[in-house]
């Protein structure tokens, strides 16, 4: 059961931009379009064995469906109520016996005829209600979805030449900075939970999937532990990437007894459990100057304006290790990039120090909002 798309709503009119975002910082491009009821549906691909970037703009402003619901009690996250990552879609050999097995052990899954968002109506899918510790939907399917005319419903567009010339700008600029070469597939997504909810949401998401639990990191002084979930066959990552979910060690509700830090549940506390960053490999090698492809990567995203929290994380100098890093948070669909580039062989999935550093950077992004209690505007 391997990873094949995963789904990430952007609000009415901002598809495009999105898109010109990742053509710069990811190694996705559009395929495919095409228009249904509620939405356009962009389908992007980075190769045919990776899983597709699938971004889904609802047609008008005031579009509204069971995740609205998710966003709106959230200070950040309720001043763009359609913004959200959906979730992903798993291969299956067989749809109807996979979801009736599931259905068995009380899984629940969301009725065509309910479904709003026409995407998921689809009849090639199946996803299941959106998690409660998650808010995440899981979705299966027989198709690899490499046909893609056979995912749409409705009629199939073109880029208009506004939009085609501004991906194509930043299509070049990746061309000519050499950064094509480097940026990989997708290497895991990670979600923020609350902390009592930690072991529940990782038992459930083994139970969606075929994904097995690789480890966690307990980084103490962050007060966060990083739990990590892989597909047990594939041979690269970027096949199906890994699934991560990062919580709080102690509620922030006990922080004035505890004085401990809280940058991960800072972050559920501002938008709500949900997808927090998404992370793409960077290709191994060192350039010509002695410094690692991620440096050269980074430095060429902050000249272009990309903005970054905190610097490149990890050494990659002698020995085994890995190079990380987190963007800001891309307005069009809250997430931030995080690029990795493990070093001379390297078999591990992180490092301690790297998660803990990671935790704190990401802590910044969040802390400036600790105490806000109304909704707040990007
Ligand atoms: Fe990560």
């Amino acid at each position: 059961m391997n990873m094949r798309a995963v789904l990430v709503q952007v609000e009415n009119g901002a598809a495009i931009k999105y898109m010109s975002e990742l053509y710069l910082m990811t190694n996705y491009r559009f395929a495919l379009g095409c228009v249904n009821n509620t939405h356009k549906v962009y389908m992007l691909k980075a190769s045919e064995e990776y899983p597709l970037f699938i971004v889904l703009e609802p047609l008008n402003k005031e579009y509204k469906d069971q995740f609205f619901h998710y966003n709106i009690p959230y200070p950040r996250a309720a001043a763009n109520p359609a913004v959200r990552y959906l979730g992903e879609i798993y291969q299956t050999k067989k749809l109807e016996e996979t979801k009736n097995i599931l259905v068995s052990h009380q899984f629940r899954f969301q009725e065509n005829e309910n479904i709003h968002n026409q995407f998921l109506a689809h009849p090639f899918f199946y996803f299941t209600i959106p998690s409660y510790y998650t808010n995440n939907i899981v979705g299966y399917t027989e198709s690899d979805l490499r046909d893609l005319r056979g995912l749409c419903i409705g009629a199939c567009f073109q880029l208009d030449t506004a939009a085609s010339e501004l991906l194509e700008k930043a299509d070049m600029l990746q061309e000519t900075t050499g950064l094509k070469a480097l940026i990989n597939g997708i290497d895991h997504l990670a979600t923020r939970i609350y902390c009592h909810e930690r072991e529940d949401a990782i038992l459930e998401f083994l139970s969606l999937s075929n994904y097995y639990f690789w480890g966690a990191y307990n980084i103490d002084d962050m007060n966060s532990s990083t739990n990590i979930c892989r597909h047990p066959e594939i041979e690269r990552e970027l096949l199906s990437p890994a699934k991560v979910f990062t919580a709080n060690n102690e509620p922030y509700y006990t922080n004035t007894i505890t004085n401990l830090p809280s940058p991960t549940e800072d972050f559920v506390r501002n938008f709500g459990k949900r997808m927090h960053h998404i992370a793409y490999e960077v290709e191994d090698g060192t350039r010509e100057d002695g410094t690692k492809n991620i440096d050269y990567v980074v430095n060429k995203l902050v000249h272009a304006d990309i903005k970054f929290l905190e610097n490149i994380i990890g050494e990659c100098t002698d020995f085994p290790d890995l190079k990380q890093i987190f963007s800001k948070s891309s307005p069009y669909s809250h997430l931030i990039t995080e690029y990795v580039q493990r070093c001379h062989g390297f078999e591990g999935f992180f490092t301690k120090t790297n998660v803990g550093y990671l935790t704190q950077a990401a802590g910044k992004d969040e802390a400036f909002q600790q105490s806000h209690a109304g909704p707040v505007h990007d």
